[in-house]
């Protein structure tokens, strides 16, 4: 039987290899500057022989930075560092896009320029702590409510930041709307207190996530444009009382822009499948996340639940894991103590099998 993992799929005008991909991670080693440097040129290159890459969370803007030591796509020296990072992985076959991530309300501003704004939907603190390396865990700041210019202007910088990420190299680029950061607070009922067009119903909760999905597509072209969701996830302190009506009208209102890929995650409610919620509302392609081992990532293929599986942590430890899959070889285990400490180890100092 042939392994569906190693069917090559295009993801709109993406032609990937294979359909394992490696899940977005923050692993919080850039440096000065907010820039990636060798080391993420070393992390990336030696995972290329994933069907895509989809990069940690990186910054639209100064004010969409929340933790430490996270990346950029906000200025030129971010852009020429991250075109290191590219060519190497388009050098060995690879394809990499970049994760727009703006943390909206949660971050602070130990962690930000000088300068730099913690902006959300309404002026409501996340209850949860972040770590930061100059004050150790402190509370996320109280967000400023976003204004309706204020909200043109962060679309405007998911928009200059998806131009940077095309002239970095990046074959496309993926909107974060889940794990509670802006787009997610905009969909949440306790982070979206607004009485305007961009709060209240379900529609008008996903208007902020919808219209910035538009204005990636028109920038650079929806076939290079996905969308990674979680309908359900509590994390950072977000809640909607009635996931599957929120995200049908996320989902409803963003199909006609016939989108490359919907990055969709399990959901944590267990009455809720959010893949077949996916699947019910967006027709194109569909990469499925979460806890998935190279067995079940086949068997939910052969079953149709998705196009191409998403795998994180065991890319951690498993640089080589595509080939570790294709010849059935054991997968390393990693640390959690290295997972976002700065420099080589725990981040590319995992070797490679030695089977030969
Ligand atoms: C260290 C680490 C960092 C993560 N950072 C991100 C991130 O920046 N963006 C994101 O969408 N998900 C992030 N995630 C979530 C993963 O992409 C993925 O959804 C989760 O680990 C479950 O997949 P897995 O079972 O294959 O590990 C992170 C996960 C880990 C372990």
């Amino acid at each position: 039987m042939t392994d569906p993992l190693f069917e090559p799929i295009a993801l709109g005008e993406i032609a990937c290899a294979n359909r394992i991909v490696m899940a977005p991670m923050t692993r919080s080693r850039a440096t000065a500057g907010d820039c990636p440097d060798e080391l993420h040129v070393q992390y990336y290159g030696q995972r290329a022989g994933a069907g895509l890459i989809i990069t940690e969370g990186v910054q639209p803007s100064i004010h969409g930075k929340g933790y430490a030591r996270t990346p950029g796509l906000h200025d030129a020296a971010q852009v020429e560092a991250w075109r290191a990072v590219t060519a190497r992985v388009h050098g060995a076959g690879g394809r990499i896009v970049a994760q727009l991530m703006h943390t909206g309300r949660v971050g602070s501003h130990h962690n930000k320029a000088p300068g730099a704004r913690t902006v959300a939907p309404s002026a409501v603190r996340a209850q949860v702590r972040i770590w930061t390396d100059t004050a150790g865990l402190q509370d996320c700041d109280e967000p400023e409510a976003l204004t309706e210019a204020g909200i043109g202007a962060v679309i405007d910088e998911y928009v200059a930041a998806a131009r940077n990420a095309r002239a970095a190299g990046f074959d496309g680029v993926e909107l974060h709307a889940t794990s509670g950061y802006l787009p997610m607070q905009f969909l949440s009922a306790n982070a979206n207190l607004r009485t305007d067009a961009w709060g209240g119903s379900p529609a008008a909760r996903a208007r902020f996530a919808a219209r910035v999905m538009e204005a990636l597509c028109a920038a650079i072209g929806p076939g290079r444009v996905g969308i990674r969701i979680c309908p359900g996830n509590p994390f950072n302190d977000v809640t909607d009382p009635d996931p599957p009506t929120t995200y049908a009208a996320l989902l409803g209102a963003i199909q006609p822009l016939d989108y490359a890929w919907l990055h969709v995650i399990r959901s944590p409610l267990p009455e809720l499948d959010a893949f077949a919620l996916a699947r019910a509302h967006y027709a194109g392609r569909l990469i499925l996340n979460d806890g998935f081992n190279p067995e079940s990532a086949r068997a939910a293929l052969r079953a149709g639940r998705g196009d191409a599986i998403s795998f994180a942590r065991l890319f951690v430890g498993n640089p080589d894991l595509v080939r570790r899959i294709r010849e059935g070889l054991p997968l390393a285990e990693f640390d959690r103590n290295t997972l976002y400490t700065p420099g080589a180890a725990g981040y590319t100092d995992y070797p490679e099998s030695d089977a030969r």
